[in-house]
């Protein structure tokens, strides 16, 4: 035997030092990035590091797709691929009260028939929801929540994500893991980012949270791998092939086992009062903890009875989310200004002294109306207490009198516009019964003409692509639209006239205003913008009546044999009608070339899946909820939102909770996804 090796030799030794490194490098990631104790220095990490890379420089053949070389890799994406949950991302009640969470757990335990109940407890990590996707121990898939039925394909971001193992640590990797978990920036990475972010001249971020969505969302990978993400598991989704697991800390232990980063602030609690002790315990560690958290989670801890208990429209029953209070902050009332809305509505809104509060910086609160105001006596000049919980939309708490000058007087909202819309001038008027004050000018208020624009133009309406606010903003501003029908005289050579409106941008108005006219009826009953009609009801209305003049002269009675319309809504079918100017602007419409295709009405009766009702429930294996709907309707069908003994049939899916318990009760005609596809199948024939 000569010292020297083969070729084939030569690869193996290759290989064999190249499957070393892999295990040694994961080994220290682990260490470094999930149990955050190094086991090594950094330079014998960059070590064995250049040495894995100049092996597989040497043997490219020998480089696979789970080398610690190969996290950042790859050019930015032009978008996102849609994906479909094998299981939903639901998401969880909150609890803000100490009586919340016992009624929870007085629920689990009635329902359970149970003294006492088993939970597993653990951080609310604020950050974003992120499904991963292993199989047979690797990597292959890594999805955001979105709808929580379809999520976006984020795998090359959640690559560069050092605390996620590109391999799971196991002898027997299961065929199929899902695991649930968030993503987050560690406090400390935050702030550095940001420093580094300044020193740049770049834009800073507001909080982790949002520079972790922001990073998330990178199209480029090669961005996202310089920004600090981390990952925590909080569960399992689909799985094929793993070991018995009972209890949801199981779970946990499990996953932790593999090697995935799962809180170290997890326990198991019993009962409310082992709930309520871990909330205060959490509480008093959450600033000194790395990562922000909005909150702790119950679960109950037995699998059997999480699966009892089910789950009820789109959170488990089992589960809770237990909120810290939001944070407040004190600042000042500079003024209040009122908003005009697409109804008229006048609602008044306080400009305040900026203020840091929840993670952004707030500048405007709402106030809602006059009764609003009343209930907490806010005035022009109030230091006033300000909230913000995550992304709910800031909200005056109270006012502080004790800061208020003497001669400061309650808000009166009427009084302070001088009874007047302050856009238009018309009467604004409130009536006995509601809090509302709005403005009678109807269409011929601007701030009502813009929001009835916008509206009509949206993408659930006609669809207008292009015309958002500031150019309608623009266009009513310059009289150059009084009504509805305006927008289809407006022509290139006008539209080029705007400020910062090019003839090519002007052109693609004018060809999309083209393209809506051809729409449905159903659409263009939505985009008249009536009171109380939304694009549910619209759609009700176009499948009974079937064409524009039959609703137009239908009476009161007459509404009202619509399915799910009501004598409220009735009513404000009829008065829009009867308002001359109404019609005058649906006949200038029609005159200007909207068209859909007319059918009998009553559609209701006639074809295959026509009259018929459906209940979609739980995540259907191929088709999203939306698509399923679409199908559905376009067939004649009809999608409710409850299952009722006028249900026809109820799809239901994986996970499907209560509404499939009702169907079942009622004896109602149950579909799966195939079910359903070979009953649209039929129909369409
Ligand atoms: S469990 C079916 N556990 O909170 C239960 N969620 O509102 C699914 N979250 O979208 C969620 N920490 O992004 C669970 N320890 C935790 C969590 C957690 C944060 C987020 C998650 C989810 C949202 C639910």
């Amino acid at each position: 035997m000569s010292g020297i090796a083969t070729i084939p030799e030569q690869i193996e030794l290759a290989r064999q030092r190249i499957n070393s490194l892999h295990e040694a490098i994961r080994q220290h990631d682990y260490s470094y990035y999930v149990l955050d104790t190094p086991s090594v220095s950094d330079s014998e990490y960059d070590g064995l590091f250049r040495e894995l890379q100049s092996l597989e420089t040497n043997f490219p053949e020998l480089i696979s797709t789970d080398s610690p070389t190969q996290r950042v890799g790859g050019t930015a994406l032009k978008g996102f691929d849609s994906i479909s949950h094998r299981q939903a991302m639901l998401s969880l009640n909150n609890a803000f009260e100490e009586s919340e969470v016992a009624a929870f757990d007085k629920r689990v335990r009635e329902g359970l028939g149970v003294d006492s109940v088993e939970y597993g407890v653990e951080p609310k990590f604020d950050g974003l929801a992120i499904t991963l996707t292993y199989e047979h121990g690797l990597f292959v898939q890594g999805a955001t929540r979105g709808d929580g039925y379809t999520g976006e394909d984020v795998s090359l971001n959640l690559r560069t994500i050092r605390a996620i193992p590109m391999r799971l640590h196991s002898d027997k990797p299961p065929a199929l893991l899902e695991v649930r978990g968030e993503v987050l920036m560690l406090k400390r990475d935050f702030e550095r980012l940001n420093r580094e972010q300044e020193a740049r001249g770049d834009k800073l971020f507001v909080n982790p949270r949002n520079a972790a969505a922001g990073s998330l969302r990178q199209l480029d990978p090669n961005i996202t791998a310089k920004r600090p993400l981390t990952f925590f598991a909080y569960g399992l989704g689909a799985s094929e092939g793993i070991p018995v697991i009972t209890t949801h800390s199981a779970a946990m232990d499990y996953l932790a086992a593999l090697h995935l980063p799962v809180s170290s602030q997890r326990a198991t609690v019993q009962g409310l009062q082992g709930l309520l002790d871990y909330y205060r315990n959490i509480g008093q560690q959450r600033e000194k903890l790395p990562f922000d958290i909005d909150g702790v989670v119950y679960k109950v801890n037995a699998l059997s009875q999480q699966a009892e208990l089910g789950f009820v429209s789109r959170a488990p029953r089992w589960a809770i989310a237990h909120k810290f209070p939001a944070q407040e902050a004190l600042t000042v009332v500079e003024a209040i200004d009122v908003q005009v809305g697409r109804t008229g509505a006048i609602t008044p809104v306080a400009r305040l002294k900026p203020v840091f509060v929840g993670g952004v910086t707030v500048t405007n609160a709402t106030l809602h109306n006059q009764d609003e105001i009343d209930r907490k006596d806010v005035r022009v000049g109030d230091t006033v207490s300000v909230r913000r919980a995550g992304d709910v939309i800031p909200e005056v708490v109270r006012s502080l009198p004790e800061f208020r000058a003497a001669t400061s007087s309650p808000y009166k909202l009427l009084a302070a516009i001088g009874q007047q819309c302050p856009v238009c001038g018309s009467h604004v008027v409130k009536l006995e019964d509601e809090s509302v004050a709005r403005c009678s000018g109807g269409l011929f208020c601007p701030a009502q003409r813009k929001q009835a624009i916008l509206h009509f133009a949206s993408r659930r309406a006609m669809d207008i692509e292009g015309l958002g606010e500031k150019l309608v903003d623009q266009l009513v501003d310059a009289q150059l639209v009084h009504t509805l029908a305006d927008i289809y005289q407006l022509d290139v050579v006008t539209l080029s006239s705007l400020e910062r409106m090019a003839e090519k941008s002007a052109q693609n108005i004018v060809d999309a205003l083209q393209i809506s006219k051809k729409t449905t009826l159903a659409r263009f009953i939505y985009a008249l913008g009536i009171r109380n009609v939304g694009e549910t009801t619209a759609k009700d209305l176009a499948r009974h009546f079937g064409n524009l003049p039959a609703l137009q002269t239908a009476d009161l009675q007459i509404l009202q044999q619509t399915p799910d319309v009501g004598p409220v809504v009735a009513e404000s079918i009829l008065q829009f009608f009867n308002e001359p100017h109404n019609s005058e602007v649906i006949k200038q419409l029609i005159q200007a070339g909207i068209s859909w295709e007319e059918s009998e009405g009553k559609s209701t009766t006639s074809g295959a899946l026509g009259g018929k009702t459906f209940v979609l429930t739980g995540t259907l294996p191929n088709l999203s909820r939306e698509a399923a709907k679409e199908m559905i309707e376009a067939a004649g069908g009809k999608v409710n939102g409850s299952v009722s003994k006028k249900t026809d049939f109820v799809v239901a899916g994986a996970e499907a909770g209560s509404k499939l318990e009702k169907a079942q009760t009622l004896g109602i005609a149950l579909l799966d996804e195939q079910a359903l596809l070979a009953l649209l199948a039929d129909s369409a024939l």
